[in-house]
């Protein structure tokens, strides 16, 4: 098996009801190319956006909790997720690592809860601008998926997301060998470590724009794209999509 690819979408902490029209114009519009498309709106609109999407698209969470229920005010369970309609949970997001201070392990942690409850996790990883410049790039992405991502993990429930820090948001975006350089490095890795490794889905994310997305997507490796800022208007996500 080949891996899938996946154009995905993170609103990260943006959009309200309103915005689930933006959902109707990418549905209306969608290639059928054989890539599979996912939104991950803020968990508000999880359920809405599912019974919207009528199994067009995929839906997914931004993060999920370890446990499944219990005293954690402000979380949300990997099986609140699926029962809102998700499918999908994205996790280790550097904003979440920054942010909330997570940890690989407590990445590797949630990650087995989502397995637990049947969804995908989007695992990301990524090195700062300070660790690129100090040549520390492979060394850090080495070190996040072994420590990010949980025994157990296979081809069809594991997606990995190269997101350099610095590119996150920014309009820069690291130069076609360097994200060649990490994907090859991260598909070594997961081959050498899973027996699906070669067929998990690889994902570059960083200021990734309808300008930049087909280029991005001839990168060996490179199976598809984790999208902040375009994936909030059909206008953008769509062509970033046919790019794909
Ligand atoms: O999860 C998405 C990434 O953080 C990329 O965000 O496309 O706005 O740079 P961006």
């Amino acid at each position: 098996m080949a891996p899938r690819k996946l154009a995905a979408g993170n609103w990260k902490m943006n959009g309200t009801f309103a915005a689930l029209d933006q959902i109707d114009r990418l549905a209306a519009d969608l290639p059928t190319s054989g890539c599979d498309v996912l939104i991950c709106p803020p968990a508000t609109l999880v359920h809405a956006m599912s019974a919207r999407a009528a199994g067009k698209l995929a839906v997914g969470g931004q993060d999920c909790h370890a446990k499944t229920s219990g005293a954690h005010t402000g979380d949300i369970a990997a099986e609140q997720l699926k029962d809102a309609g998700a499918t999908h949970v994205i996790l280790g997001h550097s904003e979440r690592r920054t942010d909330h201070a997570e940890t690989d392990a407590q990445v590797a942690a949630k990650s087995l809860a989502a397995y637990e409850t049947g969804l995908v996790a989007v695992i990301c990883v990524g090195e700062t601008e300070a660790q690129r410049d100090a040549g520390e790039t492979l060394d850090v992405i080495s070190a996040q998926l072994a420590g990010s991502i949980p025994e157990g993990a296979t081809a069809a429930n594991t997606v990995i997301a190269y997101e350099p820090v610095w590119a996150i948001g920014t309009g820069r975006t690291p130069t076609n060998e360097q994200i060649a350089e990490v994907h090859a490095l991260m598909r070594e890795r997961l081959s050498a470590r899973f027996p699906d490794g070669a067929d998990m889905s690889l994902l570059y994310g960083g200021s990734v724009k309808p300008s930049n997305a087909a280029e991005i997507f001839a990168t060996p490796h490179v199976n598809g794209a984790l999208v902040g800022g375009a994936s909030l208007k059909a206008a953008d996500f769509g062509p970033i999509i046919t790019a794909l």
